[in-house]
């Protein structure tokens, strides 16, 4: 691990506790909203394998389970323990079944089988080298399998994204994340069938693409 990957986990740590609160604010209210969309984005057949890469304390996985309940498998992977206790934690209060943790650097996590789709739920941007990470998960997915993203990526093609780019960078500073347009342009080179949706005014782009 990097210097800047351990600074990375380092500061995870510290925030875990007060993870969900802090997502809430900075996503203006809606990251139960970015929860649900990326669950009905998600495109798993029966007993398929979602992996999230970056899972904090679990954020996404209940809309995930709200909508395949025990028909599938997910795995979260956080290299921040604290972040992994907290999901833990709720796996335990919930008693999920068909969802287990690992706290690792997710360029550590080799599944002995390639998986269905691979969700970069509010992490991509949290890692120091969005094409890095962007390899690694295309690595771990079955040809055809899906590459579903959502991220604070800065946009230019309408006149309200000067707007919503200043607040992208604003809050950047404030949880240390790197956004970058070319983001988006990297998927295009790497990946297939990509679409892109943007939400709350720009502020969040849902990518959904797929491994050639
Ligand atoms: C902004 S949080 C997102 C949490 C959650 N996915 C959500 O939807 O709110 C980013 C997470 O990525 C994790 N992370 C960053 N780099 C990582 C790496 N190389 N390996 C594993 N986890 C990483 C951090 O520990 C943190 O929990």
């Amino acid at each position: 691990m990097d210097i800047r990957q351990v600074a990375n986990k380092n500061k995870y740590d510290l925030a875990a506790s007060g993870y969900d609160v802090i997502a809430f604010l900075m996503s203006l209210g809606q990251a139960p909203r970015l929860y649900d969309e990326v669950a009905i984005k998600l495109d798993l057949p029966q007993g398929g394998t979602v992996v999230e890469l970056g899972c904090g304390p679990a954020s996404v996985v209940p809309s995930i389970l709200k909508k395949y309940g025990e028909s599938i498998e997910v795995i979260g992977i956080d290299f921040s323990s604290k972040m992994i206790d907290l999901a833990n934690r709720k796996k335990a209060i919930h008693s999920w079944r068909n969802v287990r943790f690992e706290c690792m650097d997710m360029y550590d996590f080799s599944p002995t089988e390639k998986v269905d789709s691979v969700v970069f739920c509010l992490a991509l941007t949290a890692m120091p080298d969005y094409k890095r990470a962007i390899e690694k998960a295309v690595s771990i997915l079955k040809p055809g399998g899906q590459l579903l993203i959502i991220d604070s990526i800065p946009l230019k093609s309408k006149w309200h994204h000067p707007i919503s780019n200043a607040y992208i960078y604003l809050k950047s500073m404030v949880v240390g994340a790197k956004p970058d347009g070319a983001i988006v342009d990297f998927i295009n080179e790497r990946t297939a069938q990509v679409e892109e949706r943007e939400m709350v005014l720009g502020v969040y782009t849902l990518i959904d693409a797929r491994k050639r």
